[in-house]
């Protein structure tokens, strides 16, 4: 069919893999979403319920995609029509969507950090900081940035597995973790950090049951594990190696969290340090972007120095995640329509730009295409890759899982989690997602002048 092309790119180490995955998960919604959403939703009660579904759905399904992946050694397109049938196609197709839609306005927000970090390195980010968000988040400035940053993504992946993404991951994954962990002891030290961890983390028990509160754990979980559109199978299909795979993605879940985590110990303490929290009880955003820097600002010098260790290193979570969501459609041009990386990588890049732009001009649209694709799609696409790999693929799959897992029992129990826990909570969660998605596709195509 196609013309003989090179040999498929792979990992070059088992740690260059696993630190990819967890560059794909550790991003924007780590650093502003978690923390955000866990003060709003419980506490502490939140963190438990996202841990409880973090391990009986996120870890089942995260080793479900990387046995796909690595079963497959193919973009997930064509992998899943091949082993499960045409009637199974959609999904690939699914997968495709949502990495077009969610990078078109992750990389607008990723664009702000951009700007954000650039202006903190030249130590230009103004005193007023909400008006300085308000010119830099929707116009030509954000567009200008989202641009610059699509473009440093398409750089990237367009060098390859070995040599663009994990080259990529194994500097700038490193440097993450060292500028996070030295933020968080920095904001233990301020003197009136105590109450934003008391914000943080208070533990509110009777949210622990609230199906709203579990819908936003599950939605939370989803996006920041990198779940349910094919990414880490995307990952994974350049996996050689038969490592056990249910431990690689406990590994990753595990980080995952724990940068989510420690990124709420960085924001709460420093809002309340300066007595910024009125700011934050209206947006996700503005905790990050307009109540963090006020707070640096207060620093002087040193805050300086502070914001922007902060906002360099949120644009290397960003940068690795987007690098993710730009694999799943180039993989899929190139093992598709075998095309070669580097012009594949272009076109999906230009193409997702374009996407973008009504994003970098209106937050509305922007939060309205979160909803539908980066909260309730990957919902759906997570219940369908449960019951593809709990039915149709399961002996396939078990077997692909026993090559580094020998125990039977641990891998009938994932099989049950798929089949009979996964399913129910997902289908619960998109019931209850139905209402303001579809008021979100309101929002898209009415903002859209129609
Ligand atoms: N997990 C990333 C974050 O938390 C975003 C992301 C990257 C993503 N790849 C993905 C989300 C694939 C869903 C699916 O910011």
């Amino acid at each position: 069919m196609h013309a003989p092309s090179a040999p498929r790119d792979s990992w070059a180490t088992r740690a260059g893999f696993i630190l990819a995955a967890v560059g794909s998960a550790v991003g924007l919604g780590n650093m502003w979403r978690f923390s955000y959403i866990a003060s709003q939703g419980g506490g502490a009660a939140f963190v438990l319920t996202y841990l409880v579904l973090v391990a009986f759905v996120g870890i089942p399904l995260m080793t479900s995609e990387f046995v796909v992946g690595r079963l497959a050694q193919q973009s997930p397109v064509l992998a899943i029509k091949r082993m499960a049938g045409p009637r199974w196609a959609f999904l690939g197709w699914l997968f495709v969507i949502c990495g077009l839609g969610i990078l078109s306005y992750y990389s607008v927000i990723a664009g702000w950090t951009l700007r954000y970090a650039i202006d903190a390195v030249r130590n230009a980010i103004p005193a007023d900081t909400g008006a300085y968000f308000g010119e830099v988040s929707a116009g030509p400035d954000a567009l200008i940035a989202h641009l610059i940053f699509m473009a440093a993504t398409i750089f990237i992946v367009a060098r390859g597995v070995k040599g663009g993404v994990e080259r990529a991951n194994l500097i700038m994954m490193p440097l993450l973790f060292f500028i996070l962990v030295a933020l968080a002891v920095w904001a233990a030290t301020l003197p009136n950090g105590g109450a934003g961890y008391g914000y943080y983390l208070r533990p509110d028990l009777r949210e622990l049951l609230n199906p709203e509160i579990i819908a936003d754990a599950a939605g939370q979980a989803f996006f920041s594990l990198s779940l349910g559109m094919g990414a880490l199978m995307t990952y994974a299909s350049y996996l050689r190696s038969k490592e056990n795979l249910a431990r690689e993605a406990t590994t990753v879940a595990l980080a995952d969290f724990g940068v989510a985590f420690l990124a709420g110990l960085v924001v709460f303490p420093v809002i309340f340090n300066f007595g910024l929290n009125d700011q934050i009880a209206e947006s996700a955003v503005g905790a990050l972007f307009i109540a963090l820097p006020a707070g640096f600002e207060q620093l002087g010098r040193l805050g300086d120095f502070v914001d922007s260790a902060f906002f360099v290193m949120l644009l290397f979570a960003a940068l690795t995640s987007a690098i993710s969501l730009l694999e799943v459609v180039v993989a899929a041009v190139v093992d598709g329509l075998g095309w070669a990386r580097k012009k594949a990588a272009l076109a999906a890049g230009a193409f997702i730009a374009l996407l973008g732009v009504p994003s970098a001009f209106n937050t509305d649209i922007l939060g309205a295409a979160d909803q539908i694709v980066g909260n309730f799609l990957l919902i759906v696409g997570g219940l369908f890759i449960a019951i593809l790999v709990g039915f149709p693929l399961r002996e396939r799959a078990e077997a692909e899982l026993a090559m580094g897992m020998r125990s039977e029992a641990a891998r009938r129990a994932w099989i049950v989690f798929l089949r009979f826990v996964a399913p129910p909570i997902l289908l619960g969660v998109i019931i209850f997602l139905a209402e303001p998605t579809w008021a979100a596709v309101l929002t898209l195509f009415g903002a859209g002048g129609g």
